[in-house]
């Protein structure tokens, strides 16, 4: 019964495609969420930037240097040049082990473009990113969440700022969320802050690099899931599921299927 109780543990973690299967294709790319699902990745994971005229596109960072072929801050490009940039090739110049030329000159997608590819009825893990810079992104969020008519029950909105999954909680409580948080050393988290989270969230998203076993049991004990970031290696996925995690954020959700599947 214990060794069944074991598989059944492993069967339900959430699979995260980080940026898409980031370790295999260039972030946030249709092509790299497109990889994620077909390695078995659950939930397609999309950061959000606002462009200057107001379009959520998928990008990690505020600037489009390192992604793209670009220079400069998102929130002071128009998505029409946003849409020149070619957010592939430096992806083959960087990991050369997993370039393609097919990468070469793919574009940034804007949120539209992922859920008309995606569908409504697929998972999305998404993160409003910098929303202090980008006030109204959540307004925006939800109002292509209800144009798409995205299937609330398997979309998730993640956040490191809690002022804007406070703002999504208040535009649709039925949106779920999950509380990013980063720590510099040991984790910790107090029963007031568990309360606090739960007030809005159902569950926490930390780096795992400091988490712990006695963390983990904490969180699942009070009732939050818990998706640890960047989860990239099996042993240390393997430790994290035994540890009592409910999911967890890859660049490679092809290994965490493996895992998963006792391999
Ligand atoms: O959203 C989980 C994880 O991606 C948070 O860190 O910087 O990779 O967005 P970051
Ligand atoms: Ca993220």
């Amino acid at each position: 019964a214990a060794m069944a109780k074991e598989k059944e543990k492993h069967k339900d973690i959430l699979n995260v495609s980080h940026r898409g299967a980031s370790g295999h294709a260039p972030e946030h790319t249709l092509v790299s969420y497109d990889m994620g699902e077909k390695m078995h990745g659950d939930y397609i994971e999309v950061d959000l930037q606002m462009t200057k005229d107001g379009h959520l596109i998928a990008m990690h960072d505020e600037k489009v240097d390192r992604t793209t072929d670009g220079t400069g801050d998102v929130k002071d490009m128009e998505l029409a040049e946003v849409k020149e940039l070619d957010a592939g090739s430096w992806f083959n110049e960087t990991y050369p082990e997993y370039a393609n030329e097919k990468y070469a000159g793919l574009q940034v997608p804007t949120l539209e473009e992922v859920f008309q590819k995606f569908g409504k009825n697929n998972s999305y893990y998404i993160e409003t990113k910098s929303p202090a810079i980008y006030p109204g992104m959540e307004k925006e969020l939800l109002r292509l969440v209800n144009k798409y008519k995205i299937n609330k029950d398997k979309l998730l909105v993640q956040s490191f700022s809690p002022e804007s999954l406070t703002i999504m909680h208040e535009l649709d409580p039925s949106i779920k969320l999950v509380q990013l948080l980063s720590y510099r050393s040991y984790a910790t988290i107090t029963d007031e802050q568990i309360a606090e989270v739960k007030e809005y969230a159902m569950g926490i998203g930390p780096n795992h690099t400091y988490l712990n076993e006695e963390y983990i049991q904490k969180v699942v004990g009070n009732g939050l899931e818990i998706h640890p970031y960047t989860v990239n290696e099996k042993e240390r996925m393997k430790q994290l599921i035994d540890w009592g995690v409910t999911g967890m954020f890859t660049n490679f959700p092809d290994l965490l299927h493996e895992v998963k599947k006792g391999k």
